[in-house]
């Protein structure tokens, strides 16, 4: 990446922070999860994205191991929101399949994110066009399988920093 101008206004916007993993097997997708989840703090929001069955919960099932929280990490039926708090001192991480959920904020009201938030890592699986109001600071983790690849494990993954918060964040530790 281009060093920024010597005296570019505080007001430009940030260049976005993108980086590509491809991962083989589950485990593999579980352990970038833990890996991620000591990049994470208080206030992160992580937007899971991709097809089903691309490996979205498997991720955060890495999360919730990283981060030392409660509970497995599952795909539940009815519940759309899910906190797992911390075994330790770390911050709560709460888990939101919003497949079910129409689209717009409105509709994600009744799980107040946005109390919860600040003091928790919020991990929305299929969480586009629906919970970008929360904040401008969010981690983009999009998940594919790609045409041609020769077995059924392959992901790859792309994680995007968008926002202030991601600028001071290097994702090329993740892959070491
Ligand atoms: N490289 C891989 N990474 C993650 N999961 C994989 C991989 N290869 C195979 N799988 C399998 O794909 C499935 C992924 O399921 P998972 O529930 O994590 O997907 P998801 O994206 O959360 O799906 P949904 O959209 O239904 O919530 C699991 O059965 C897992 O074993
Ligand atoms: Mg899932």
């Amino acid at each position: 990446m281009e060093a920024p101008a010597p005296h570019s206004p505080a007001e430009a916007p940030m260049p976005n922070v993108t980086i590509e993993f491809t991962v083989t097997s589950p485990e593999q997708m579980q352990e970038l999860g833990r890996r991620l989840a000591k990049l994470l703090r208080p206030g992160d929001l992580v937007m899971l994205n991709g097809e089903l069955g691309a490996g979205k919960t498997t991720l955060t099932r890495g999360l919730g191991e990283g981060l030392g929280v409660r509970g497995a990490v599952t795909s539940p039926t009815f519940v759309i929101a899910r906190v797992h708090p911390s075994l330790g001192d770390g911050p709560p991480l709460v888990h939101v399949d919003a497949y079910r959920l129409g689209g717009g904020l409105d509709e994600m009201e009744d799980l107040d994110l946005d109390v919860s938030l600040p003091d928790s890592v919020v991990v929305v699986e299929w969480g586009e066009g629906k919970v970008e109001d929360l904040t401008d600071d969010r981690l983009h983790v999009v998940i594919h399988r790609a045409v041609g690849d020769t077995t059924d494990e392959v992901r790859h993954v792309t994680l995007t920093g968008l926002g202030q918060r991601w600028t001071t964040v290097d994702l090329a530790v993740l892959s070491a």
